[in-house]
């Protein structure tokens, strides 16, 4: 059954940009039924609307709690028949109300090879530090800020003379390969999630390899 989307979207959107060329190609055996934005002047509105996929705006601010938020997301990604979300720059912390309407389905790309570098201005974090790669990470959504089971990472190199513009772009263009990729996986059924039980324990995602073409 081809995965149905809901793609949560606060600014450009070249991310899901990425996830629409995906499917158009045939290399993402999805579709996205319906992009959801807290920022009723998103750019990534205009491309679902270009794409012919339904738009829809949710205030954050005409909210009075994160968790009425997100039942307001949950109800109209509900409505629109989607299984997984995709947190493709949205900027909103999400609360345990999204996380248990969509168990194991909530992911979220983040620009930093996490654990490193989470939360805001990931790039930024990783130029003042110093570190010699950078990248970004697909990951399973938890109720931490960027701490969920990796599905997926990718790796740059930071160069001496980067700023914090020209090291984004270096991330995002791999962004934009590793997001469908780790989506093309979930949509094939080689993603799951291992639980040990023990106390403390993280929860872990393996991905079954994908079957090599003829
Ligand atoms: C990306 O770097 C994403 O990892 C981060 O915000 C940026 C969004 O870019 N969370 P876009 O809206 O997909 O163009």
């Amino acid at each position: 059954m081809t995965l149905a989307l809901g793609v949560l979207v606060s600014g450009s959107g070249t991310n899901l940009q990425a996830i629409l060329d995906a499917i158009a190609r045939g290399d993402l055996d999805a579709q996205v039924a319906v992009v959801v934005s807290n920022v009723a002047a998103a750019k990534g509105l205009d491309r679902a609307r270009a794409a012919g996929v339904p738009a829809v705006v949710v205030d954050h601010k005409a909210e009075p709690t994160r968790e009425a938020f997100d039942a307001k997301l949950v109800a109209v990604l509900r409505e629109h028949g989607v299984s997984c979300v995709v947190l493709a720059g949205f900027m909103r912390i999400v609360t345990p109300v999204l996380l248990e309407a969509f168990p194991d389905r909530v992911v979220n790309i983040h620009p930093s090879l996490l654990p490193a570098f989470p939360g805001k201005d990931a790039q930024a974090q990783a130029l003042r530090y110093g570190v010699r790669f950078a990248g970004c990470t697909v990951h399973l959504v938890d109720a931490g800020t960027d701490t969920g089971p990796v599905i997926d990472q990718a790796v740059v190199p930071v160069l001496p003379s980067d700023d914090v513009a020209s090291l984004a772009a270096r991330i995002l263009a791999r962004e934009h390969e590793l997001l469908p990729a780790a989506l093309q996986a979930i949509a094939s059924g080689r993603v799951s999630v291992e639980r040990t039980g023990e106390p403390g324990a993280r929860a872990r995602v393996r991905v079954a390899p994908a079957p090599s073409s003829p």
